[in-house]
């Protein structure tokens, strides 16, 4: 008898197929996210899950899953898993690092450009037949080239975007995070750490990169988008919830910021129905990672891994390691 393996949501039917090369695979072809006692229910005799942000890994579902080792997600960001409770549980956590990064980058950069050239806000115009003559400053958006570029949360992907705006774009790029970079990191993608406020002070485009967690939940509020210029663009590329969207839809509003581009949201897809109003905000649906190669590489890194722990006990990219080092179920 194989292993029996959960894919929590639809994939790729190439990855569908490999995994059923090792294991006995059960899928959600209607790709409806699971309620958590419907999870429950498909993980009763599986021992690994391969999951995405819409399946909520705790400890009340470790508890009902004894048999299950391993949970792989196919995404870089994992709030979605309560590590420490995996771990104490010893079930391993993988998620999918690096095969996203230049991808998610590239498309902070696009959003970045969409946003303060107001692309999304003219399009609309187009469409709607308001355009009966030219105007000087029509549209007239914030420059990006030369000016200065803040990145709050300088992991992989705030690197990769630091070198676009550095090297392709001229841009004097500011960083923000909770440990500084050695200086040769900092020196390959030419940026300057600085405080939170000097970042959110000094910042024409400053775009959201960091973790979600206990500790990053609305770390930009009222109060840090009252520091920040009223030129300023907000780009946010990381989690829904590290901003207070209630707060950013009123500062769009009211102009205390120019505009802000958004990927993710706070309980997306639902959108707080304040955003949809203002028309300085670009809005996108969690798509940063969404080029085919990309989300084909992130499922197979996840089917690696799958593969690879309960194959070997070792896999390529987990989160908590000292689950692999015996203390595993
Ligand atoms: C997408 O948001 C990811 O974390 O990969
Ligand atoms: C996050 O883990 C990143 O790659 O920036």
């Amino acid at each position: 008898q194989r292993p029996a393996i959960l894919i929590a949501r639809a994939v790729f039917p190439e990855v569908v197929a490999r995994l059923r090369e090792h294991f006995e695979v059960e899928t959600n072809e209607q790709d409806a996210p699971f309620t958590p006692a419907q999870l429950i229910e498909r993980l009763q005799g599986k021992v690994g899950v391969m999951t995405t942000g819409s399946e909520r890994i705790d400890a009340a579902l470790l508890a009902a899953c004894p048999q299950l080792r391993v949970a792989a997600n196919i995404a870089v960001g994992y709030n979605n898993f309560d590590v420490p409770a995996m771990t104490a549980a010893g079930v391993l956590a993988t998620n999918t690092p690096d095969v996203l990064t230049e991808t998610t980058a590239d498309f902070g950069f696009a959003l970045l450009m969409a946003t303060a050239r107001r692309i999304c806000e003219s399009e609309h115009f187009l469409r709607a037949g308001q355009w009966n003559r030219w105007a000087l400053d029509m549209f007239a958006g914030a420059e990006v080239h030369g000016s200065t570029l803040g990145i709050l949360g300088m992991g992989r992907i705030g690197q990769a975007i630091a070198r676009r705006g550095a090297h392709g774009f001229g841009m004097n790029v500011i960083y923000h995070n909770r440990s500084r970079l050695d200086t040769g990191s900092e020196a390959a993608c030419r940026a300057r750490y600085v405080s939170k406020a000097e970042l959110l002070q000094q910042a024409d485009h400053l775009v959201l990169v960091v973790p979600y967690s206990a500790e990053s939940h609305h770390t930009i509020g009222a109060a840090e988008l009252a520091q920040m210029k009223p030129t300023a663009t907000l780009v946010n590329i990381a989690r829904g919830g590290i901003v207070d969207d209630a707060a950013l839809a009123v500062a769009l509003r009211e102009k205390r910021i120019a505009a802000a581009g958004l990927d993710v949201f706070e309980g997306e897809p639902k959108v707080h129905p304040d955003l949809l109003t203002v028309p300085n905000v670009v809005l996108t649906p969690h798509i940063a990672s969404a080029t085919l190669p990309t989300r084909l590489a992130m499922a197979n890194l996840a089917a690696d891994n799958l593969i690879a722990y309960l194959g070997t006990g070792q896999a390529l990219t987990p989160l908590n390691p000292s689950v692999q080092a015996g203390q595993g179920r």
